[in-house]
């Protein structure tokens, strides 16, 4: 059983670590081009199993440091689709647009920012001037389609924490500083979508919108910079993969009077995980001129009143998931032979636990399904019996798990299982009424 001590040759890096994760990916059943059968489309995908699971993980993550471990935050579930003047108070219906361009050769359309004067399909320099693109997905509310009845798919969660303000303020009892967080899918008819679920038209978002007394803006915008930089390191992103970017005045957005991205190096580069902004007063002000619904807060006892200004970390679960997983990426030889190992976060490994009988002999089923109800009473395992006991360390290696317990012929004997771990792959053998203890202080450390 024991296996020799793993040597580290490192991970590939650039492309081959992007096609790695790509292959990964679709094998083990984190992530499928979306209705591949049917051929697919274009830059959309199916979380598989372990990708279902692993993207909750992120969010669980998130939520646990965003909400759970607060007692400034709460939390809604806003709809998706809403009345459309939100989009025409927020501003999303005049100025959420990328520029546009069409190649007149090949017919390809391109978002201009994103290419220099040439067609990156044919090359040709015969493209037309950049006209704004809209990019909310619109569709109609009911059975008429008509002007009346247009509505969006958010483009972003944030808008449903901006109208539901005075409702959660007050049902809450909160003042500020507060926040109000959500996480949920968000929709944009991105130009040019792409690099596996960095980029794509459909995607999940986790948002929190921190209110505060107009004066302590800058000393919150600081706060939550480091806390958010502090998030992505405690699970797993490497130092020198993760920076913060303070955008120049020129970038900012139209609400924005301050913004620092949190960026990750992607294998093509730097690329944004999460936008800090300072959004000030824009947006209460903004739907309260556009609803004529005051949204300020109001102290009846100093009868102090102002309208808060607002910090937002917005993250992308989806494309986090992804940055976690190009972190995680190992590769080094253990008894040998070259073994692919995820180093993810015990909290954001699709399995916390493998369940791995030594043999599929029936004796030693009612002990491990046993061990097994025993370590899914606190996490995701997974219980598998077939293959050489090799194998399957390699097949839990990687896919992340970061225990295997084994139960062998012994343990009818002993009352003793094996836990091996993923990073070392060091053994130690304990009795079974230790496991549970022993699993929490491992993976909860
Ligand atoms: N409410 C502010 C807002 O939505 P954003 O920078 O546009 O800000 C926040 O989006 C995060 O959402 C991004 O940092 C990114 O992680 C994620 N995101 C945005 N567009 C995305 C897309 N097309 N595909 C995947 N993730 C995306």
């Amino acid at each position: 059983m024991a296996e020799n001590t793993a040597e580290h040759k490192g991970p590939p890096t650039g492309t081959d670590l992007f096609e790695a994760i790509v292959n990964l990916s679709k094998r083990r059943g984190f992530v499928f081009p979306s209705a591949e059968i049917y051929g697919g489309i274009r830059s959309t995908y199916d979380y598989g199993p372990l990708g279902t699971l692993m993207l909750r993980n992120v969010k669980d993550a998130w939520w646990r440091a965003m909400v759970q471990e607060r007692d400034d935050v709460v939390a809604i579930d806003a709809a998706i689709l809403t009345n459309p003047k939100v989009w025409e108070a927020s501003g999303h219906l005049a100025t959420f647009t990328d520029p546009l361009v069409d190649c007149r050769k090949c017919n390809e359309r391109w978002r201009a920012d994103q290419i220099g004067d040439t067609c990156p399909n044919c090359g040709s320099s015969d493209l037309t001037e950049a006209r704004p693109f809209n990019l909310m997905f619109k569709t109609f509310v009911g059975p008429v389609e008509g002007d009346a009845s247009v509505a969006y798919l958010r483009p972003e969660t944030a808008q449903g924490m901006f109208v539901n303000f005075a409702n959660v303020m007050t049902s809450m009892r909160l003042r500020p500083p507060f926040g109000i967080a959500q996480l949920g899918r968000s929709f944009r008819n991105e130009i040019t979508p792409g690099n596996f679920v960095f980029r794509t038209r459909e995607f999940e978002q986790m948002e929190m919108e921190f209110f505060v007394p107009p004066a302590e803006d800058a000393t919150w915008f600081e706060y939550w910079c480091t806390e958010r930089l502090d998030w992505y390191r405690r699970y797993g992103i490497p130092e020198q993969r993760l920076r913060l970017r303070h955008h120049e005045t020129e970038e900012l957005s139209h609400y924005s009077s301050a913004t620092a991205d949190v960026e990750f190096e992607f294998p093509w580069g730097w690329g944004e995980l999460e936008g800090i902004a300072n959004r000030t007063d824009f947006d209460l002000k903004a739907h309260a001129a556009a609803s004529g619904v005051r949204l300020e807060y109001f102290d009846q006892a100093t009868g102090e009143r102002y309208v808060p200004h607002v910090i937002e970390p917005a993250a992308g679960a989806t494309r986090t998931m992804m940055a976690f997983l190009l972190s995680a990426y190992d590769e080094d030889e253990v008894g040998g032979e070259r073994r692919a190992v995820l180093r993810l976060h015990p909290r954001l490994s699709p399995y916390q636990v493998a369940i791995l009988p030594l043999s599929k002999k029936e004796e030693l089923a009612p002990l491990a399904r046993e061990v097994a109800k025993i370590c899914r009473s606190r996490y995701m395992c997974e219980y598998d019996d077939t293959q050489s006991i090799g194998r399957r360390y390699r097949r839990q290696d990687e896919i992340g798990t970061p225990l295997c317990v084994t139960v062998d012929f012994e343990s009818l004997e002993d009352h003793a299982v094996t836990i091996r771990d993923r990073d070392t792959t060091e053994q130690v053998r304990l009795p079974i009424d230790q496991l549970l203890s022993t699993l929490v202080a491992r993976l909860e450390a």
